[in-house]
């Protein structure tokens, strides 16, 4: 009876949670402003047309563009053509035999761009560019957010009059989920000279704002959670077919670890995953362990793997939602940034790597992990190991919500156990006796 009522108190309370999340897929409540905007700023007329320089801001607080990079489309208003690019190109010059001698670099009338590469000569970059098109979260790094290339658009007009904003700007990469809005005409961007003295401002600005909704990407998940705890030996493994089945007609894009060696990997960043065998095939997994548990604090061990041959992520984030977040104390070898889109709820966390050390998640493999230990303060009105309260609600890695086991499957406090305390003091009584036993 009283299994049956704490088990059933665990579905309401991820019910209940769970349900003030999902309510519309398409707005983020985690981050309700965030946003990738683009702003495209006419900064002189040439004889045929114009220069602009087009700067992406990518607003999301956790969601960022890794590589291969953004892919930025569009389809011109007029006969418009792309006569040069500073710091990005297009992928495909189109037909240009009308034109004679000078060729324009672009005569498709929707063309696609893409960042130019790092160790791009200095002459063909601007500030901003030519990082293969990769964009930091705005939480992560703020500086790094940001992309920029410049434009020569010929046949366009030379008037603000006579030029047209693009239509049906698109994020062809990374891909379905954002939708972007019209062109819209905004007030000049005002740029200030490096030395802070001379100020200039955009002939024309367009911002374009693009919002992601988890819902059009209709994605199958990417990642799930495995649990375990100290008080409690079963692990609870990620559940069977989370991201996929073994058996599903994709079978055999899956490989056995034991043969990984000879695995046909592509040695660079693909969007097409190469799996590694398992029950649950997702490319990433997060476990959450249950460590320790001292008088004051609890500690918690969270392990993310990575299953997916030809993938390295970069700057990987996750978000965590606990209700210990507002008590968190510590934390190893990860950033941390609460993330508290209401400020009387802080109970979710953005965890990410440390520059240089282990903000890049290897390929699947031996290095192919990073972790990390969080040390909470108990809130005594709150805390207790009971009815999987020391478990996550729900984790992201990298924006996409990870398939979390069903909460009547959490491991269980054994019964009536008396004191699970780690005391400090016992710590240190052990450490003095081990000491004097070593003199
Ligand atoms: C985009 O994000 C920025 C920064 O959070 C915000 O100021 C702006 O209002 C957002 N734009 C839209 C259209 O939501
Ligand atoms: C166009 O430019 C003229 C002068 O350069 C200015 O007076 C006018 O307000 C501008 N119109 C728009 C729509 O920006
Ligand atoms: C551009 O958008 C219009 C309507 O918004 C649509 O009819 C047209 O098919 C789109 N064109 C392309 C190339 O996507
Ligand atoms: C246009 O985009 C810029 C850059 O993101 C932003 O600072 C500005 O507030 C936007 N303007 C409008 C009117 O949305
Ligand atoms: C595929 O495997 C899963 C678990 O391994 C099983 O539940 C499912 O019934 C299998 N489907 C088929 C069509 O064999
Ligand atoms: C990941 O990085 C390692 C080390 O830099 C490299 O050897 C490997 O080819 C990369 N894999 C992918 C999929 O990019
Ligand atoms: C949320 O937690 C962080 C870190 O503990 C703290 O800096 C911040 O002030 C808290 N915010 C609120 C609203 O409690
Ligand atoms: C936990 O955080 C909340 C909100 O920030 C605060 O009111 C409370 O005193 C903290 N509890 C402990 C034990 O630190
Ligand atoms: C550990 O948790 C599992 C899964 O909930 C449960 O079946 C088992 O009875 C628990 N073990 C003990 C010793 O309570």
């Amino acid at each position: 009876m009283d299994i049956f009522f704490s088990r059933f108190s665990v579905v309401l309370l991820v019910l209940i949670s769970w349900n003030s999340f999902t309510t519309t897929e398409a707005y983020d409540a985690l981050d309700p402003n965030g946003n990738i905007t683009i702003k495209w700023d006419i900064k002189s007329w040439t004889p045929d047309g114009y220069m602009a320089v087009v700067t992406i801001f990518n607003f999301q607080q956790y969601r960022h563009i890794e590589a291969p990079g953004w892919q930025l489309g569009w389809s011109w208003r007029k006969k418009e053509v792309i006569w040069n690019m500073v710091g990005a190109q297009a992928t495909d010059q189109g037909d240009c035999s009308k034109f004679k001698g000078n060729m324009p670099h672009c005569c498709k009338k929707t063309p696609t761009v893409v960042d130019l590469l790092p160790g791009t000569p200095y002459n063909q970059q601007i500030s901003n560019c030519c990082r293969g098109g990769v964009i930091s979260s705005w939480a992560q790094d703020p500086a790094t957010a940001i992309s920029s290339f410049q434009i020569f658009v010929g046949q366009s007009g030379t008037t603000n009059t006579t030029v047209r904003a693009p239509r049906n700007i698109t994020l062809k990469a990374p891909g379905p989920g954002y939708t972007c809005g019209p062109a819209q005409h905004v007030p000049s961007t005002k740029f200030m000279s490096p030395d802070n003295r001379r100020k200039t401002q955009a002939l024309l600005t367009w911002n374009i704002t693009c919002t992601y909704s988890q819902f059009l990407a209709r994605k199958t998940p990417t990642c799930c959670v495995s649990l375990s705890s100290f008080y409690n030996e079963t692990i609870i493994p990620c559940p069977t077919c989370s991201c996929g089945c073994q058996n599903s007609s994709l079978a055999g894009s899956c490989v056995d670890p034991k043969i990984a060696s000879v695995v046909p990997a592509l040695g660079k960043n693909n969007l097409e995953p190469l799996l590694q065998c398992t029950n649950h095939m997702c490319p990433i997994r997060i476990h959450w362990h249950v460590k320790t548990n001292y008088k004051e604090y609890w500690r918690v061990k969270v392990a993310i793997t990575n299953f997916n041959y030809n993938m390295n992520y970069s700057q990987w984030n996750l978000v965590v939602q606990h209700p210990n977040f507002d008590n968190i104390t510590q934390l190893f070898s990860f950033n941390y940034n609460p993330l508290n889109p209401y400020a009387d709820i802080n109970d979710t966390a953005m965890l990410w790597g440390i520059k240089f050390y282990n903000d890049m998640l290897s390929q699947a493999g031996p290095l192919g992990n990073v972790q990390s230990e969080l040390l909470f303060r108990k809130n005594p009105s709150k805390f207790t190991f009971e009815k999987g309260w020391a478990f996550p609600r729900r984790i992201y890695f990298n924006g996409d919500n990870c398939v979390m086991p069903p909460p009547d499957a959490y491991p269980w406090l054994p019964n009536g156990t008396p004191n699970l305390e780690t005391s400090p003091f016992i710590i240190l009584l052990i450490t003095f006796i081990s000491v004097l036993i070593l003199m």
